[in-house]
């Protein structure tokens, strides 16, 4: 099932709302529609939804990211969401770093604001209500981008990712984590269990909304493969552009540099 339904390029993921077809121009406010109903329960559903392995991941792509402990150093989180990634860039780079969180939705961004209140990291992240595909900020300005499980839901990826090399520096690095195609005899068998039945089911307890989580499984399903992201990700003109699978390819990490 999981490379049947797989877009082969970032242009047909602008049209796939999950598996469904929907017109130019429409995908984004389904989109919006999902993490406005999700967000208050979303970073629990993470946890539960991934075991908590995604905070392994998300530690590989921070780690990878290697923010400086001494010099300044200004990320941008693009569909940061909650803020999950720039808190464990902040904490890992001791403090020094400063990171902007930047999301579509309102609701998740508000949930993020006050989980930096409470962390006490507001001083050094900022949160900024944008479109990836059309960013906010002046050429050459961050020193790394990151986007995690979030550029599957950008609908036009291609204009995400030609922002992405615009606004870093030169010598910046890309990085995008994201769920990818898993290629484990029996673990795919699992996943996909666990995926279609399973998620969707919890998705309706924990938030009352079964069918969104049944979006972000579909999302997942659709998204282009490792080598056909890696292919988007150059075409962008980014360099040295590699991956690293996770357990399996459920999830993989993508680098470039901006050269
Ligand atoms: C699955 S969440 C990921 C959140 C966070 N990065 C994490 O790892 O927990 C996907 C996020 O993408 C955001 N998003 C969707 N379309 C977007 C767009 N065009 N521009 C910016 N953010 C977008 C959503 O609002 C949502 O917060």
């Amino acid at each position: 099932m999981t490379n049947a339904s797989r877009a082969h390029s970032t242009a047909e993921m602008a049209t796939a709302y999950g598996f469904e077809p929907v017109a130019e121009g429409q995908k984004q406010e389904r989109v919006d529609g999902v993490f406005h109903s999700v967000a208050s329960r979303y970073d629990l559903m993470n946890d539960i939804m991934s075991v908590g392995v995604h905070r392994l991941w998300k530690s590989v792509m921070v780690t990878k990211a290697a923010p400086s402990k001494t010099r300044p150093w200004h990320s941008l989180d693009v569909a940061g969401g909650t803020g999950d990634i720039a808190f464990r860039l902040v904490e890992a780079s001791n403090k020094n770093a400063n990171v902007t969180v930047l999301d579509i939705n309102g609701s998740m961004l508000e949930v993020g604001r006050e989980r930096a209140v409470k962390n006490g990291l507001s001083d050094h992240v900022d949160f900024v209500e944008a479109n990836a595909e059309e960013l906010p900020f002046e050429d050459n300005s961050f020193d790394a981008y990151t986007v995690a499980f979030g550029i599957r839901n950008v609908p036009h990826m291609d204009r995400a990712l030609a922002e992405a090399y615009r606004v870093l520096k030169p010598g910046g690095q890309f990085l995008c984590l994201e769920f990818s195609d898993v290629d484990v005899p029996f673990l795919d068998k699992f996943y996909d269990a666990w995926s279609f039945s399973g998620i969707p089911a919890i998705g309706r307890v924990v938030t009352g909304d079964a069918e969104s989580y049944r979006y972000l499984v579909e999302s997942i399903r659709k998204f282009p493969n490792q080598d056909a992201f890696a292919a988007a990700v150059r075409k962008a003109e980014f360099a040295r552009v590699d991956y690293r699978n996770m357990t399996g390819g459920i999830a993989a990490l993508h680098t470039g540099w901006k050269i």
